[in-house]
């Protein structure tokens, strides 16, 4: 990352928490590593993402049903989609410094202050070896390009070992002689939980295949290197869904829900050059397809979103463990057979982004630290997020220009008329200029001006956030015009 880049991403850190979008955990107490809590402003935007999705899944796709299923499972959840066993990352310490590292991010790191040619070389040979797990060659590609750690400054590493990301806690208070009996997991996934549901929600909803089932909610995972803000936490939300399709269409529903995936984000007005898919060489212990949806962050382009094709893998392990059928009876008829396609296990394509790493995304590509020339020559300044206004925190603030001669009271009814069906926010303190600052910066699209003349002619001043503009327009067309912008 350069140095410009740099200043910017902290800027965004700053901003975010001088505004009240994100905070870090337990501040008074220092902080807990990757921990973020989200304040008045960050949690409606993380909020109106989560909506955003929802009902793109849930409203807008007829064949998709939501679900809220438990963080705690029963532990053979984990050991039958393959955590227990697989869901591990290669790590490598330095002898001196006593830091762990995962080693694909110590090479990228190290690539990201290489040529792009270089760097891109670099990342497909590592991509390579981490497909092939071969750890004794990966250690070497660290050494022969004398990658360093960046708290000792050595290349005295060790050998590269496997670490599980699941967090575990012990369940119940009855004490057991052996005390694996009482360990349950953070959920590392949200998509387990709509595996273990699959035949519930087929039956009670009456779905028919293809149909998908989809969840938000926490995941937990103990990344050794958590780093660069909200992007990777130890504690973070999911939004996922699961596609239950028929055997031998996986391959046209991945490429399906690749390209839905990709339009449902430029459908919040994101520049496309932003956005690139990478197709994954080292496939997950599940996968059969996979691809990541990558967004040009601050800190370069990184993975927001992966679309993976998961075969019939998740339902034959819960069959396999529970010793329960995870069968699905298609009456449709084959036409190969002339009979009914009948009993099988679904395969599945999986879409599934992170709610804190959206919002990042959102957040990173509004800030704006504006200058704007003046007519006597000099420049004014101004921080802006240019937020979607389907997601922004506020909606509209309604601005009576004085607390007297009876504006806060005209100011009121238009509160009164709009609460109900966005979020609206009201001031009476400081001058206009400085209230508009004050919304530019936690992004509210809409600023209303409520001055004399509203007593005469009911007309108020309408500011715009992105333009600055400002037209008079009567106060009984607001609603309907911020309406319009927001649903
Ligand atoms: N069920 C599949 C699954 O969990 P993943 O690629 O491990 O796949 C999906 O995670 C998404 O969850 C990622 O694209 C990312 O947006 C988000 N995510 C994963 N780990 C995260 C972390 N430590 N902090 C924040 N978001 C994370």
């Amino acid at each position: 990352m350069s140095t410009q880049q740099d200043n910017i991403f902290q800027a965004i850190i700053a901003h975010a928490k001088e505004y009240g979008f994100v905070f870090p955990s337990s501040e008074i107490y220092d902080g807990l590593s990757a921990v973020y809590d989200y304040g008045p402003y960050g949690s409606e935007l993380k909020k109106n993402i989560r909506d955003y999705w929802w009902k793109s899944m849930t409203q807008l796709h007829e064949n998709i049903v939501g679900i809220d299923a438990a963080i705690f499972m029963h532990p053979t959840t984990w050991k039958a989609s393959g955590h227990v066993d697989n869901f591990s990352d290669p790590m490598i310490d330095n002898k001196d410094s006593k830091k762990r590292y995962r080693v694909d991010h110590l090479i990228e790191a190290y690539a990201d202050t290489l040529e792009k040619d270089k760097a891109d070389a670099l990342i497909a040979e590592m991509e390579a070896l981490l497909a092939k797990e071969d750890f004794v060659a990966l250690k070497d590609l660290i050494v022969i390009n004398n990658i360093k750690c960046s708290i000792s400054g050595t290349c005295n590493w060790t050998d590269i070992r496997q670490f599980n990301l699941m967090f575990k806690t012990e369940f119940g208070a009855v004490a057991s002689d052996n005390p694996d009996d009482n360990i349950v997991y953070l959920r590392p996934e949200t998509a387990q939980g709509i595996f273990v549901n699959f035949l519930n929600v087929q039956k009670t909803a009456r779905m028919k295949i293809p149909f998908g089932i989809a969840q938000t909610g926490k995941a937990f995972r103990n990344e050794i290197v958590a780093r660069q803000f909200i992007f990777r936490m130890r504690e973070f939300e999911q939004m996922e869904m699961q596609f239950f399709v028929r055997p031998g269409t996986e391959g046209e529903w991945y490429k399906f829900w690749k390209e839905e995936r990709l339009k449902w984000h430029l459908s919040l007005g994101i520049d496309a050059n932003k956005y690139r898919y990478h197709d994954h060489v080292k496939l997950a212990h599940y996968a059969k397809e996979a691809c990541d949806i990558e967004f040009e962050f601050p800190i370069g382009f990184k993975e927001v979103e992966g679309i993976h094709s998961r075969s019939d893998f998740d339902l034959s392990q819960h069959q396999l463990y529970s010793k329960k059928k995870q069968q699905y009876f298609d009456a449709d008829i084959d036409p190969a057979t002339g009979k009914p396609y009948g009993n099988y296990i679904p395969y599945v394509i999986e879409t599934s982004i992170g709610l804190d790493r959206m919002f990042l995304l959102i957040l990173s590509n509004a800030y704006e630290e504006e200058v704007i020339p003046k007519e006597d020559g000099t420049n004014d300044s101004r921080t802006v997020l240019h937020l979607p206004a389907k997601l922004a925190p506020v909606k509209l603030a309604i601005l009576p220009l004085t607390k007297k001669d009876g504006l806060p009271e005209l100011a009121r009814t238009l509160m009164d008329e709009c609460k109900n069906s966005f979020k609206c926010f009201y001031e009476e303190k400081d001058a206009i200029g400085k209230r508009y600052r004050r919304q530019d910066a936690i992004g509210t699209p809409f600023c209303v001006t409520i001055d004399h003349q509203t007593k005469e002619d009911n007309t108020v001043t309408i500011r715009y956030r992105d333009s600055m503009k400002q037209e008079r327009i009567p106060m009984d067309k607001i609603k309907a015009l911020v309406l319009s912008e927001v649903m």
